[in-house]
Protein backbone atom coordinates (compact mmCIF):
# COMPACT_ATOMS: atom_id res chain seq x y z
CA UNK A 1 0.00 0.00 0.00
CA UNK A 2 1.41 3.69 -1.11
CA UNK A 3 1.96 5.94 1.73
CA UNK A 4 -1.05 8.24 1.81
CA UNK A 5 -1.12 12.06 3.19
CA UNK A 6 -3.24 13.26 5.62
CA UNK A 7 -4.90 15.12 3.48
CA UNK A 8 -5.60 12.87 1.00
CA UNK A 9 -7.51 11.02 3.89
CA UNK A 10 -9.09 13.92 5.32
CA UNK A 11 -10.46 14.13 1.35
CA UNK A 12 -11.03 10.53 0.98
CA UNK A 13 -13.47 10.30 4.87
CA UNK A 14 -14.84 13.78 3.31
CA UNK A 15 -16.15 11.95 0.33
CA UNK A 16 -16.81 8.46 1.78
CA UNK A 17 -19.02 10.27 5.15
CA UNK A 18 -20.63 12.63 2.66
CA UNK A 19 -22.12 9.79 0.50
CA UNK A 20 -22.77 7.62 3.37
CA UNK A 21 -25.11 10.23 4.96
CA UNK A 22 -27.22 10.43 1.76
CA UNK A 23 -27.20 6.69 0.41
CA UNK A 24 -26.65 4.83 3.48
CA UNK A 25 -29.50 2.52 4.93
CA UNK A 26 -31.70 3.38 7.11
CA UNK A 27 -31.71 0.10 9.59
CA UNK A 28 -33.41 -0.06 13.22
CA UNK A 29 -30.25 -1.06 15.04
CA UNK A 30 -29.07 2.75 13.54
CA UNK A 31 -31.79 4.24 15.40
CA UNK A 32 -30.13 3.38 18.52
CA UNK A 33 -26.53 3.42 20.54
CA UNK A 34 -27.83 1.17 23.39
CA UNK A 35 -24.46 -1.28 22.89
CA UNK A 36 -26.60 -4.60 23.94
CA UNK A 37 -28.78 -3.73 20.54
CA UNK A 38 -26.12 -2.81 18.51
CA UNK A 39 -24.25 -5.99 19.85
CA UNK A 40 -27.11 -8.58 18.84
CA UNK A 41 -27.16 -6.75 15.23
CA UNK A 42 -23.80 -7.22 14.90
CA UNK A 43 -23.65 -10.96 15.66
CA UNK A 44 -26.83 -11.76 13.99
CA UNK A 45 -25.02 -9.76 10.72
CA UNK A 46 -21.93 -11.75 10.80
CA UNK A 47 -23.09 -14.77 8.63
CA UNK A 48 -26.73 -13.14 7.58
CA UNK A 49 -27.71 -10.65 5.33
CA UNK A 50 -29.03 -7.45 6.33
CA UNK A 51 -32.59 -7.94 4.86
CA UNK A 52 -33.20 -11.19 6.33
CA UNK A 53 -31.94 -9.87 9.92
CA UNK A 54 -34.31 -6.88 10.11
CA UNK A 55 -37.15 -9.16 11.26
CA UNK A 56 -35.46 -11.27 13.80
CA UNK A 57 -34.05 -8.02 15.08
CA UNK A 58 -36.60 -6.28 16.13
CA UNK A 59 -38.67 -9.35 17.60
CA UNK A 60 -35.67 -10.11 19.48
CA UNK A 61 -35.31 -7.14 21.26
CA UNK A 62 -38.73 -7.23 21.81
CA UNK A 63 -38.70 -10.59 23.53
CA UNK A 64 -35.20 -9.59 25.04
CA UNK A 65 -35.10 -5.86 25.76
CA UNK A 66 -32.50 -5.68 28.45
CA UNK A 67 -29.28 -7.47 28.76
CA UNK A 68 -31.33 -8.93 32.22
CA UNK A 69 -34.10 -10.28 29.84
CA UNK A 70 -31.74 -12.02 27.88
CA UNK A 71 -29.75 -13.62 30.50
CA UNK A 72 -32.19 -14.55 32.76
CA UNK A 73 -33.89 -16.30 29.46
CA UNK A 74 -34.24 -20.18 28.77
CA UNK A 75 -31.63 -21.33 26.31
CA UNK A 76 -34.65 -22.85 24.64
CA UNK A 77 -36.62 -19.32 24.29
CA UNK A 78 -33.53 -18.31 22.89
CA UNK A 79 -33.42 -20.62 20.10
CA UNK A 80 -36.61 -20.41 19.52
CA UNK A 81 -35.91 -16.56 18.53
CA UNK A 82 -33.54 -17.24 16.46
CA UNK A 83 -35.37 -19.59 14.42
CA UNK A 84 -34.50 -20.29 10.66
CA UNK A 85 -31.24 -17.58 11.02
CA UNK A 86 -29.06 -20.60 11.18
CA UNK A 87 -25.48 -20.56 12.71
CA UNK A 88 -27.13 -21.12 16.33
CA UNK A 89 -24.10 -20.97 18.15
CA UNK A 90 -23.87 -17.61 17.72
CA UNK A 91 -27.49 -17.25 19.76
CA UNK A 92 -25.62 -19.61 22.88
CA UNK A 93 -22.83 -17.87 22.92
CA UNK A 94 -24.79 -14.41 23.11
CA UNK A 95 -27.03 -15.21 25.57
CA UNK A 96 -23.97 -17.16 27.57
CA UNK A 97 -21.55 -13.36 26.82
CA UNK A 98 -25.01 -11.40 28.14
CA UNK A 99 -24.72 -13.82 31.25
CA UNK A 100 -21.30 -12.72 31.49
CA UNK A 101 -22.06 -8.74 31.59
CA UNK A 102 -24.59 -9.07 34.25
CA UNK A 103 -22.82 -11.55 36.61
CA UNK A 104 -19.21 -9.10 36.11
CA UNK A 105 -20.17 -5.77 34.80
CA UNK A 106 -23.46 -5.21 36.74
CA UNK A 107 -25.48 -5.63 33.42
CA UNK A 108 -23.11 -2.48 31.72
CA UNK A 109 -21.96 -4.07 28.11
CA UNK A 110 -17.83 -2.69 28.68
CA UNK A 111 -16.68 0.08 26.68
CA UNK A 112 -13.18 -0.93 26.49
CA UNK A 113 -11.24 -4.19 24.19
CA UNK A 114 -9.75 -6.16 26.74
CA UNK A 115 -12.70 -6.56 28.69
CA UNK A 116 -14.95 -7.07 25.55
CA UNK A 117 -12.94 -9.18 24.30
CA UNK A 118 -12.80 -11.65 27.14
CA UNK A 119 -16.60 -11.98 26.83
CA UNK A 120 -18.01 -15.08 24.82
CA UNK A 121 -18.83 -14.68 21.61
CA UNK A 122 -17.24 -11.11 21.31
CA UNK A 123 -13.86 -11.66 18.78
CA UNK A 124 -11.91 -8.94 17.14
CA UNK A 125 -14.79 -8.19 14.29
CA UNK A 126 -17.59 -7.13 17.05
CA UNK A 127 -15.62 -5.97 19.63
CA UNK A 128 -14.52 -3.13 17.23
CA UNK A 129 -18.26 -2.63 16.15
CA UNK A 130 -19.20 -1.97 19.42
CA UNK A 131 -16.53 0.71 20.21
CA UNK A 132 -17.19 2.16 17.38
CA UNK A 133 -21.03 2.55 16.45
CA UNK A 134 -21.73 2.48 20.19
CA UNK A 135 -18.83 4.12 21.99
CA UNK A 136 -17.48 6.13 19.60
CA UNK A 137 -13.96 4.99 19.20
CA UNK A 138 -11.54 4.63 16.51
CA UNK A 139 -11.58 1.58 15.85
CA UNK A 140 -11.80 -0.87 13.14
CA UNK A 141 -14.55 -3.53 12.41
CA UNK A 142 -12.97 -5.43 9.78
CA UNK A 143 -15.63 -8.25 7.98
CA UNK A 144 -15.63 -9.70 4.35
CA UNK A 145 -17.30 -6.52 3.03
CA UNK A 146 -15.01 -4.25 4.10
CA UNK A 147 -11.90 -6.77 3.21
CA UNK A 148 -13.29 -6.20 -0.73
CA UNK A 149 -13.51 -2.55 -0.17
CA UNK A 150 -10.57 -2.07 0.90
CA UNK A 151 -8.31 -5.02 -1.05
CA UNK A 152 -9.83 -3.37 -4.23
CA UNK A 153 -8.84 0.51 -3.54
CA UNK A 154 -5.27 -0.37 -2.04
CA UNK A 155 -4.55 -3.14 -4.16
CA UNK A 156 -3.64 -5.50 -1.32
CA UNK A 157 -3.55 -9.46 -2.56
CA UNK A 158 -2.97 -10.80 0.72
CA UNK A 159 -5.13 -13.88 0.96
CA UNK A 160 -8.34 -13.31 3.12
CA UNK A 161 -9.36 -16.90 4.10
CA UNK A 162 -5.89 -16.18 6.11
CA UNK A 163 -6.51 -15.12 9.93
CA UNK A 164 -3.24 -12.50 9.76
CA UNK A 165 -4.91 -11.04 6.72
CA UNK A 166 -7.49 -9.30 8.92
CA UNK A 167 -4.98 -7.40 10.79
CA UNK A 168 -3.33 -5.85 8.03
CA UNK A 169 -6.70 -4.79 6.79
CA UNK A 170 -7.28 -3.27 10.41
CA UNK A 171 -4.36 -1.46 10.21
CA UNK A 172 -5.02 0.40 7.19
CA UNK A 173 -8.66 1.12 8.63
CA UNK A 174 -6.81 2.40 11.89
CA UNK A 175 -4.98 4.78 9.64
CA UNK A 176 -7.96 6.18 7.88
CA UNK A 177 -10.55 6.13 10.57
CA UNK A 178 -8.86 8.34 13.20
CA UNK A 179 -10.10 11.51 11.44
CA UNK A 180 -13.75 10.55 10.69
CA UNK A 181 -16.65 10.12 12.62
CA UNK A 182 -15.88 6.39 13.29
CA UNK A 183 -19.34 4.59 13.42
CA UNK A 184 -20.74 6.18 10.23
CA UNK A 185 -16.85 5.23 8.53
CA UNK A 186 -17.28 1.76 9.36
CA UNK A 187 -20.68 1.25 8.51
CA UNK A 188 -20.24 3.42 5.47
CA UNK A 189 -17.35 0.90 4.51
CA UNK A 190 -20.49 -2.00 4.85
CA UNK A 191 -22.62 -0.29 2.97
CA UNK A 192 -20.23 0.57 0.34
CA UNK A 193 -19.38 -3.54 0.00
CA UNK A 194 -23.07 -4.22 0.13
CA UNK A 195 -24.05 -1.78 -2.06
CA UNK A 196 -21.83 -0.88 -4.33
CA UNK A 197 -18.70 -2.71 -4.32
CA UNK A 198 -20.53 -6.38 -5.03
CA UNK A 199 -18.02 -8.94 -5.06
CA UNK A 200 -19.05 -10.11 -9.03
CA UNK A 201 -20.11 -6.87 -10.88
CA UNK A 202 -19.16 -3.88 -8.57
CA UNK A 203 -21.59 -0.88 -9.71
CA UNK A 204 -18.31 1.27 -10.07
CA UNK A 205 -19.95 4.17 -11.72
CA UNK A 206 -21.59 4.93 -8.29
CA UNK A 207 -18.48 4.80 -6.32
CA UNK A 208 -17.52 7.64 -4.13
CA UNK A 209 -13.78 6.53 -3.40
CA UNK A 210 -14.13 5.40 -7.21
CA UNK A 211 -10.81 7.65 -8.18
CA UNK A 212 -9.03 6.51 -4.90
CA UNK A 213 -9.48 2.66 -6.46
CA UNK A 214 -6.26 1.23 -7.70
CA UNK A 215 -7.99 -2.12 -8.71
CA UNK A 216 -10.59 0.40 -10.62
CA UNK A 217 -7.35 1.87 -12.56
CA UNK A 218 -6.27 -1.56 -13.19
CA UNK A 219 -9.39 -2.89 -14.68
CA UNK A 220 -8.79 -5.56 -12.02
CA UNK A 221 -11.68 -5.19 -9.38
CA UNK A 222 -13.45 -8.56 -10.12
CA UNK A 223 -9.83 -10.50 -9.01
CA UNK A 224 -10.13 -9.14 -5.46
CA UNK A 225 -9.86 -9.90 -2.91
CA UNK A 226 -7.61 -12.94 -3.48
CA UNK A 227 -9.05 -15.99 -1.35
CA UNK A 228 -7.73 -19.35 -1.32
CA UNK A 229 -9.36 -22.41 -2.10
CA UNK A 230 -12.38 -23.51 -0.08
CA UNK A 231 -12.60 -26.84 2.53
CA UNK A 232 -14.71 -29.39 0.77
CA UNK A 233 -18.32 -29.54 1.65
CA UNK A 234 -19.52 -33.02 2.88
CA UNK A 235 -22.60 -34.82 2.43
CA UNK A 236 -24.98 -36.82 4.21
CA UNK A 237 -27.94 -38.93 3.37
CA UNK A 238 -30.70 -38.85 5.72
CA UNK A 239 -34.05 -40.73 6.12
CA UNK A 240 -36.68 -38.64 8.34
CA UNK A 241 -38.76 -40.31 9.88
CA UNK A 242 -42.54 -39.35 10.92
CA UNK A 243 -43.24 -42.04 13.75
CA UNK A 244 -47.02 -41.74 14.74
CA UNK A 245 -48.80 -43.14 18.20
CA UNK A 246 -51.95 -44.44 18.36
CA UNK A 247 -53.00 -41.05 19.96
CA UNK A 248 -51.78 -39.21 16.30
CA UNK A 249 -48.84 -37.59 17.96
CA UNK A 250 -45.42 -37.61 16.19
CA UNK A 251 -41.80 -38.72 17.90
CA UNK A 252 -39.82 -36.02 18.02
CA UNK A 253 -36.27 -35.76 20.05
CA UNK A 254 -34.02 -32.97 21.00
CA UNK A 255 -30.37 -32.77 19.88
CA UNK A 256 -27.31 -33.47 21.73
CA UNK A 257 -26.07 -30.33 23.88
CA UNK A 258 -23.43 -29.44 21.99
CA UNK A 259 -22.22 -29.95 17.82
CA UNK A 260 -24.33 -29.11 15.17
CA UNK A 261 -28.02 -27.37 16.21
CA UNK A 262 -27.26 -28.31 19.30
CA UNK A 263 -30.32 -28.14 21.68
CA UNK A 264 -32.70 -28.26 18.63
CA UNK A 265 -35.60 -30.62 18.07
CA UNK A 266 -36.29 -32.61 15.01
CA UNK A 267 -38.01 -35.69 13.76
CA UNK A 268 -35.32 -39.19 14.13
CA UNK A 269 -33.15 -39.54 11.62
CA UNK A 270 -31.09 -42.69 9.86
CA UNK A 271 -28.73 -42.66 8.02
CA UNK A 272 -29.53 -43.34 4.14
CA UNK A 273 -26.68 -44.40 2.77
CA UNK A 274 -25.72 -48.00 4.11
CA UNK A 275 -26.64 -50.08 0.93
CA UNK A 276 -30.18 -52.25 0.91
CA UNK A 277 -33.13 -52.46 2.28
CA UNK A 278 -32.48 -55.01 5.60
CA UNK A 279 -29.59 -52.95 6.37
CA UNK A 280 -31.49 -49.71 6.51
CA UNK A 281 -34.04 -51.37 8.79
CA UNK A 282 -31.67 -52.39 11.25
CA UNK A 283 -30.43 -48.59 11.23
CA UNK A 284 -34.08 -47.92 12.16
CA UNK A 285 -34.59 -50.66 14.59
CA UNK A 286 -31.59 -49.75 16.59
CA UNK A 287 -32.80 -45.96 16.38
CA UNK A 288 -36.34 -46.52 17.88
CA UNK A 289 -36.08 -49.53 19.18
CA UNK A 290 -38.22 -51.64 17.29
CA UNK A 291 -38.81 -52.53 13.67
CA UNK A 292 -41.75 -50.17 12.01
CA UNK A 293 -42.84 -50.96 8.38
CA UNK A 294 -42.40 -47.72 6.71
CA UNK A 295 -43.97 -46.16 3.59
CA UNK A 296 -41.34 -43.22 1.78
CA UNK A 297 -43.28 -40.07 1.13
CA UNK A 298 -43.06 -38.00 -1.73
CA UNK A 299 -41.24 -35.33 0.45
CA UNK A 300 -37.24 -34.58 -0.21
CA UNK A 301 -35.80 -31.64 0.91
CA UNK A 302 -32.10 -30.61 0.80
CA UNK A 303 -29.92 -28.19 3.12
CA UNK A 304 -27.07 -26.91 3.06
CA UNK A 305 -24.59 -25.76 5.48
CA UNK A 306 -21.10 -24.03 5.36
CA UNK A 307 -19.67 -27.23 5.70
CA UNK A 308 -22.25 -29.96 5.06
CA UNK A 309 -25.04 -30.77 3.26
CA UNK A 310 -28.24 -32.59 4.20
CA UNK A 311 -30.40 -34.27 1.61
CA UNK A 312 -32.95 -35.70 3.78
CA UNK A 313 -36.11 -37.71 2.43
CA UNK A 314 -39.31 -38.52 4.61
CA UNK A 315 -40.47 -42.06 6.15
CA UNK A 316 -43.65 -42.34 7.87
CA UNK A 317 -44.60 -45.38 10.10
CA UNK A 318 -46.55 -46.48 13.25
CA UNK A 319 -44.85 -47.15 16.15
CA UNK A 320 -46.09 -49.76 18.27
CA UNK A 321 -46.48 -49.82 22.44
CA UNK A 322 -46.89 -47.10 25.13
CA UNK A 323 -45.89 -43.52 24.04
CA UNK A 324 -46.85 -42.12 27.65
CA UNK A 325 -43.11 -42.42 29.11
CA UNK A 326 -40.68 -41.26 26.38
CA UNK A 327 -37.22 -42.09 26.91
CA UNK A 328 -34.94 -38.94 27.91
CA UNK A 329 -34.70 -36.54 25.36
CA UNK A 330 -38.10 -37.63 23.11
CA UNK A 331 -41.42 -36.80 23.02
CA UNK A 332 -45.05 -37.37 21.45
CA UNK A 333 -46.35 -34.04 20.58
CA UNK A 334 -48.99 -33.47 17.84
CA UNK A 335 -48.22 -31.09 15.12
CA UNK A 336 -50.83 -28.91 16.46
CA UNK A 337 -48.19 -28.30 19.64
CA UNK A 338 -44.75 -28.13 17.10
CA UNK A 339 -45.09 -24.13 17.73
CA UNK A 340 -43.83 -24.38 21.24
CA UNK A 341 -40.51 -26.11 20.47
CA UNK A 342 -37.45 -24.50 18.25
CA UNK A 343 -37.20 -26.57 15.07
CA UNK A 344 -34.17 -25.86 12.62
CA UNK A 345 -35.11 -25.04 8.89
CA UNK A 346 -35.14 -28.56 7.32
CA UNK A 347 -37.72 -29.52 9.94
CA UNK A 348 -39.76 -26.49 9.11
CA UNK A 349 -40.16 -27.26 5.56
CA UNK A 350 -41.08 -30.97 6.80
CA UNK A 351 -43.73 -29.52 9.01
CA UNK A 352 -45.11 -26.55 6.51
CA UNK A 353 -45.79 -29.99 4.31
CA UNK A 354 -46.95 -32.03 6.80
CA UNK A 355 -49.30 -29.71 7.60
CA UNK A 356 -50.26 -28.94 3.94
CA UNK A 357 -50.77 -32.78 2.54
CA UNK A 358 -51.39 -35.13 5.44
CA UNK A 359 -54.97 -36.00 6.70
CA UNK A 360 -55.93 -33.77 9.91
CA UNK A 361 -55.23 -36.74 12.18
CA UNK A 362 -52.09 -35.28 13.80
N1 LIG B 1 -23.00 -5.80 8.59
C1 LIG B 1 -22.40 -5.95 9.76
N2 LIG B 1 -22.65 -4.92 10.57
C2 LIG B 1 -23.45 -4.08 9.90
C3 LIG B 1 -24.06 -2.84 10.19
N3 LIG B 1 -23.91 -2.26 11.38
N4 LIG B 1 -24.82 -2.28 9.24
C4 LIG B 1 -24.97 -2.89 8.05
N5 LIG B 1 -24.42 -4.04 7.71
C5 LIG B 1 -23.67 -4.64 8.62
Amino acid sequence: MKRVTPRQIKQFNHDLLDWFHRNGRSLPWRETNNPYYIWVSEIMLQQTQVDTVIPYYNQFIKHFPTVEALADASEESALKSWEGLGYYSRVRNLQTGVREVVASYGGQVPDNKKDLLSIRGIGPYTAGALLSIAFGEPEPAVDGNVMRVMSRIFLIDDDIAKVKTRKKFESVVRELIVEADPSSFNQCLMDLGAMVCHPKNPDCAECPVQCYCRAYDEGVQTEYPFKSGKTKVKTADYAVLLLKDSKGRLLIERRADSGLLAGFWQFPMVDRSVEGKAAFQKKVCEKIGQSVKLKKESFTYTHRFSHLIWNLSLYSGEFQGDTDNPEKGWQWLPVSEFEKRPFPVPFLKIIDWLKKNRRNDT
